[in-house]
């Protein structure tokens, strides 16, 4: 019997999103002749049932295009923003599913969209799962597709940024994307050359970082490259986060409902005055080193435009092996990429994990060796 399939796209977009669309599409179709039809803009377009017909020649000539034909939103089928008020629209997703006669929904995300599908499979609907996000920061899969046509992209900014701050002579801090995980800009860091990479995983002490660009000055390198995650902290404000967790989980453990929601506010005020972070340290480093700095922050570049080669071909694999996964009747799985296989890892295992960047990482090491400072 023809099966009846849906793909959506969640959380941020990430280069590669339309080569996994047209993987799993064309093998859908082509290798096992079942129905796919798209939802538009993630889980909204599911509850409001805006469908997208992927028959024909509509995936033609999307692999190389960034973003997702089908549009992405970061709405959750538990907390969606409906006429003003936040409500779990879970039954409406539900509802849609079925009215469309669906064998099994795709979605296809980061670390949000895992749990996000988790719960909807717990609600009886077959889904499967692809990991993308710029961050890499998925569990239980090798890499995720987008990152590293972003790496690509951090570490030709910082190459473009070593001349500008060569013959300035000045400090270029360099704020690299990446939310609480490290791996853009540690990733970009080594391959760009950066003098000092500062990572959420490790926090740093602002005097160790000004030292090690003194230290340069001292053996004749009157610049330096300092590119810092954007989840990077200094060990005060670390311990400052690692309170207010703490009692978050404390008070949950508790039972105390309103003591929890004040320690999640707190956390929410400080993460918003965040976005100052890169600014501030350009400045304290100026200070500190007498040197003249300047901050440069990435942002969304990273995620934009064409994919690279290892990211379609990620996304091709990923795609086109999901589509065989759903044809044998797997669901309820993440499609990981584990070396050249891709692999079916249970929703369970993955939702609520986050990958860091563990401290003994061969990439820490390497950038160590080369002399990079990591702040610590
Ligand atoms: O998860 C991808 C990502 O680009 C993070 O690196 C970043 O913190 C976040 O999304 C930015 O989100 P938005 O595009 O919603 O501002």
């Amino acid at each position: 019997m023809t099966k009846h399939i849906g793909i959506l796209t969640a959380g941020g977009d990430s280069p590669g999103l339309n080569a996994a669309i047209r993987g799993v599409g064309k093998a859908a179709q082509s290798s096992y002749d079942m129905r796919i039809i798209g939802f538009r803009d993630g889980f909204r377009g599911l509850m409001e049932n805006r469908t997208v017909s992927l028959k024909g020649d509509v995936l033609s000539g999307i692999l190389t295009i960034g973003g997702t034909i089908l549009g992405t939103s970061r709405d959750k089928p538990h907390k969606m923003k409906v006429g003003g008020k936040v409500l779990d629209m879970t039954d409406s997703i539900v509802e849609n599913y079925e009215a469309n006669h669906l064998d099994a929904l795709i979605c296809i995300g980061g670390g949000g969209t895992q749990k996000n599908a988790l719960q909807l499979m717990q609600k009886g609907l077959n889904v499967i799962t692809m990991p993308k996000t710029i961050d890499n920061d998925v569990a239980l899969t090798d890499t995720t597709f987008g990152f590293d046509t972003a790496l690509g992209i951090a570490t030709e900014s910082i190459d473009r940024l070593h001349s500008t701050a060569h013959s300035h002579h000045r400090i270029i801090v360099v704020e690299v994307m990446g939310h609480r995980a490290g791996w853009l800009a540690l990733g970009s860091g080594i391959a760009g050359g950066a003098d000092v990479i500062l990572l959420p995983e490790i926090p740093y002490q602002l005097e160790a970082v000004a030292e090690a660009i003194t230290q340069r000055v001292k053996y004749g390198s009157q610049f330096s490259i300092v590119a810092v995650a954007e989840g990077a902290m200094s060990t005060d404000e670390a311990s400052v986060v690692r309170g207010l967790e703490q009692r978050i989980a404390d008070t949950e453990a508790a039972g105390d409902k309103k003591a929890r929601k004040q320690a999640k506010q707190e956390l929410r005020t400080h993460e918003s005055s965040r976005s100052e972070h890169t600014l501030l340290l350009a400045r304290q480093l100026e200070k500190l080193t007498g040197l003249e700095s300047r901050p440069s922050i990435l942002g969304h570049l990273q995620r934009g435009g064409t994919p690279s080669a290892a990211d379609r071909l990620l996304a091709t694999r990923l795609g086109t092996a999901c589509a065989g996964f759903i044809n044998d009747g797997v669901s309820g799985v993440m499609v990981a990429a584990h070396g050249n296989n891709a692999v079916p890892v249970p929703l369970e295992e993955v939702a609520g994990k986050q990958k860091l960047v563990p401290a003994d990482h061969p990439w820490i090491e390497s950038a160590r060796r080369v002399g990079v400072s990591l702040g610590d």
